[in-house]
């Protein structure tokens, strides 16, 4: 029999991460030493507090079985913590809801809110998992460009008119993938102006709450009147390094919530109980465990940041998440100069326009190794052809 695959499926390409895993692969069967720098996933370790209490769960015979959804628990230790957090309050059973990891939420939300056909705004560059929403409910993309000049936050002045009247969900992300950019409050309050005026609802991924060196990220949900346009995502994956748990909530907007809950019992049995209750210490918890992983990454960000300014390539600090978004010099494209990086230097990172066309002229560089092998890279990359040749730098 011949076996095809469904059109939709034309949409789902091998993604550019696989491309850079093979070619590393090839390099260092090659005997290439490469430094890996393109992933977004935490290379640190839980708490140990959330390891013992996923353990002492775990070997509990009756924890086993399906949750359905998550815990009241859970929720409650959600709410509790956008309050301590944010200043936030909740209602734990109608305004928080968990999910398997914030991906879940993502790619399905779009599902509960649009029709095929409905124009939902995504951050241009923005995570890829927002398109694969947009793709399973057959909307179409409209592409929000984050520049430099407007600090990478969209200009919603900007979007047309017949955009506007045909969208009907906004995806935002601050701090941001892979943009590192914060959003101000007077942008948010923007946004919730710009969404009841249009109708639009809005999802904010706030995946990277707790990372930030300098100044707290703003919640989507401390904006007035946000909750009745919206919810905001939230993950345990790069807050307390649990990615691999796969787990994560959403909070905010009841009806939106609710929608996205009937959706879910019809697709899944919730997530394993230990999960949970580490994931309730972790909330229980965090303050001292959140400052010690924002110190590590701050070390990790400066020896980058200040590594690759000496050497002629000039990045901006990010101000928060674990990546810097870095220009690429004039002469290359992001794709031409990642295969040089890894060509010259070892040193693998992300193509921009790996996240959207406007991603086009810049890379994203991950903090995702120890300050050794960060300042090893900054070696590297200093002895390489592409950077002792100072020319080659030129923006
Ligand atoms: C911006 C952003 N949102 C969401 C996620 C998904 O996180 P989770 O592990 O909670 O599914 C990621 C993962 O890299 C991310 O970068």
């Amino acid at each position: 029999m011949n076996i095809t695959l469904s059109d939709k499926m034309h949409h789902f390409q091998t993604s550019i991460f696989n491309e850079l895993a093979s070619y590393k692969k090839k390099k260092i069967q090659d005997g290439k030493e490469m430094i890996d720098l393109s992933v977004g996933s935490p290379d640190l370790p839980p708490a140990q507090f959330v390891i013992d209490e996923l353990a002492k769960h775990v070997t509990r015979p009756s924890n086993y079985g399906y949750t359905l959804t998550g815990i009241e628990e859970l929720h409650e230790a959600i709410t509790t913590y956008y309050r301590n957090q944010y200043g936030v309050s909740l209602n734990a059973e109608k305004e928080a809801l968990m999910v398997m990891g914030s991906q879940d939420g993502l790619v399905h939300l779009p599902m509960v809110l649009t029709n095929p056909g409905d124009i939902i705004l995504l951050p241009d560059p923005g995570y890829t998992a927002y398109d694969t929403g947009v793709t399973l409910a057959g909307a179409t993309v409209y592409g929000m460009p984050l520049k430099e000049e407007n600090n990478f936050l969209p200009d919603l002045e900007a979007i047309p008119e017949k955009i506007r009247e045909k969208a009907k969900l906004m995806i935002l992300n601050f701090p941001g993938n892979p943009v590192p950019a914060l959003a101000t409050k007077q942008f948010f309050e923007q946004v919730v102006a710009f969404a009841k005026k249009h109708q639009i609802a809005v999802v904010h991924d706030f995946a990277y709450s707790e990372l930030y060196y300098e100044q707290k990220p703003v919640s989507f949900l401390s904006i007035e009147g946000a909750k009745d346009v919206g919810v905001e995502f939230n993950s345990f994956s790069k807050s307390f390094n649990l990615a691999g748990c796969r787990i994560g909530y959403i909070v905010g907007n009841p009806t939106i919530i609710a929608g996205l809950n009937r959706l879910k019992s019809n697709l899944d049995y919730g997530v394993f109980l230990p999960i949970q209750k580490a994931a309730i210490r972790a909330l229980e918890n965090s303050a001292s465990f959140s400052e010690e992983l924002r110190a590590i990454y701050k070390k990790r960000r400066d020896i980058l940041v200040n590594g690759l300014n000496a050497l002629g390539w000039k990045v901006d600090a990010p101000s928060s998440s674990m990546f810097i978004w870095a220009k690429v010099p004039k002469l290359f494209t992001s794709t031409e100069f990642v295969y040089r990086l890894m060509d010259d230097a070892g040193i693998v990172v992300v193509p921009g326009n790996a996240f959207g066309d406007a991603g086009e002229g810049y890379v994203r560089i991950g903090l995702v190794q120890p300050e050794e092998v960060l300042e090893k890279a900054v070696t590297k990359l200093r002895s390489s052809t592409l950077f002792s040749t100072i020319e080659a730098i030129n923006y």
